[in-house]
């Protein structure tokens, strides 16, 4: 049947809620629905919600709220929640919400389409097949250098703040070869970089496949420039997998190691499954085998039974590591979860003052890292045109680090070499030195 439904998809979380919306404009438009990237032109909008801390409800919440107060004037509109917010939240939100005409979790996007043409029915679609993978969905991706392929979906560690378990069930791994052909498909179609998606990357387990396996295997794929993983546990980082970071040209020298805390107690409390000091042989390994390795973290503020002094170990650890980057959260108790009726809850001042404290200590260690790169020349693939200025571009260094090119017109893929001459807290500014390849085209 021929559908010319026009339907608009905003995304909120993580890169895996950004590669589920790309699954399903990719259902969609196998079934003749077209995607628009204007919200007002919309048959049809779906917000694919993260639920991860409270904060990241309240923002599709809002959202959401905005977009049904215009089926006062537009009765047609139809409005669906999907992602880990539609799993965890939905039957609350289908009482609070009833205008509300679809509510999915991340397992239930198979028959999307045909759920929607049977509409007013709401549907609250239950992960009963816990085994998809989607293995055989294409997404549909926006064009550029830059893809995600999920190599997994789900997460069988029981960190005791998470909900992610609770909303994307158990950890599937899809086949080696079937993301190793997706790989190549991508190559074809000009796609110079893949970040491989995961809960848990390092524990992919397929048929006897492991993560290094199918990292090497990708890497050795023609045409495939930079290879980027996220997220990875500590418990499951593998010297081999360091190995091959440091080997492989292609695989990108940036790892994504979220510690958490840096208080043995509050990690066993967490459930984390490592100590501290198992931590920092993992950094000191890849300090030595990975010249210019850029590591990045997650750190929560303010755990259940957290101390001061386990906040001080915190601190500690942040300062001996010396981060790239880091995502610093306030501790959010989400229900369900077993910290959420643990008690000894910190209060809510003291919180948000050592999420402060750990927050400023990580901006003056970035703000050094990248004083001490001014002056160098790093390899930068171009990603986009810069947010700030028609005139300049935006690219990221192999270690991940964001770069603007000032004054230049070049394509998307294109890798050149840059000068960098300041930095602000986030990014680095540099000028262009050379183009590296013969993608780039430079016109100015
Ligand atoms: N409260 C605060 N932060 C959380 N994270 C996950 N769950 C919670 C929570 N309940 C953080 C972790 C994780 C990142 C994706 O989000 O640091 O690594
Ligand atoms: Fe991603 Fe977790 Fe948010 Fe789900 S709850 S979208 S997995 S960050």
């Amino acid at each position: 049947m021929n559908n010319s439904k026009k339907v608009f998809i905003r995304t909120y979380g993580c890169q895996m809620n950004v590669y589920d919306s790309e699954l399903v404009s990719g259902i969609l438009k196998k079934n003749d629905y077209s995607i628009v990237h204007d919200e007002g032109s919309a048959d049809i909008v779906l917000v694919t919600g993260c639920t991860i801390r409270e904060h990241a409800d309240q923002r599709a919440l809002g959202y959401i709220r905005q977009v049904l107060a215009r089926k006062k004037t537009n009765s047609e509109l139809i409005v669906g929640l999907l992602g880990c917010l539609g799993q965890r939240a939905g039957p609350e939100w289908q009482e609070m919400l009833p205008e509300l005409d679809l509510i999915l979790g991340p397992d239930a996007y198979r028959n999307i389409h045909f759920l929607l043409q049977n509409l007013p029915k709401k549907s609250f679609v239950e992960p009963e097949n816990i085994l998809e993978d989607y293995d055989d969905i294409p997404p549909l991706r926006k064009k550029g250098a830059s893809a995600f392929i999920a190599i997994s979906r789900g997460c069988d560690h029981n960190c005791t703040y998470c909900i992610v378990p609770f909303t994307r069930g158990r950890e599937r791994s899809r086949p080696l070869n079937s993301i190793v052909k997706e790989v190549g498909n991508l190559v074809e179609e000009g796609f110079k970089e893949v970040t491989l998606l995961g809960q848990n990357v390092n524990s992919y387990s397929n048929n006897g496949d492991s993560f290094p396996d199918l990292l090497e295997k990708i890497s050795e794929i023609r045409g495939i420039k930079r290879i980027r993983f996220t997220t990875s546990h500590p418990k499951d980082l593998s010297e081999r997998l360091v190995g091959i970071i440091r080997d492989k040209e292609n695989v990108c020298s940036h790892v994504h190691l979220p510690v958490q805390s840096g208080s043995d107690r509050v990690l066993k409390i967490m459930g984390r499954e490592y100590t501290s000091d198992h931590y920092l042989r993992i950094i000191d390994l890849m300090k030595r085998e990975i010249p210019d390795v850029c590591i990045t973290t997650d750190i929560i503020s303010g755990y259940p039974g957290e101390t001061e002094e386990d906040h001080q170990k915190t601190l500690k650890l942040v300062e001996e590591v010396e981060y790239d980057s880091a995502f610093t959260f306030k501790y959010s108790p989400r229900e369900g979860t077993p910290a959420c009726t643990m008690g000894n809850n910190v209060p809510e001042p003291v919180k948000t003052s050592r999420l402060n404290e750990v927050s400023t200590l990580q901006r003056s260690i970035t703000a050094k890292k990248n004083q001490e790169i001014i002056g160098k020349t790093v390899k930068v693939m171009i990603e986009t045109v810069s947010k700030r200025s028609p005139e300049d571009m935006l690219g990221k260094t192999d270690g991940g680090k964001n770069v603007i090119v000032p004054n230049v017109k070049l394509n998307p893929g294109a890798f050149c070499s840059v000068r960098i001459v300041a930095t602000s807290s986030q990014t680095l500014f540099g000028q262009l030195e050379e183009v590296l390849d013969d993608n780039g085209s430079m016109t100015n």
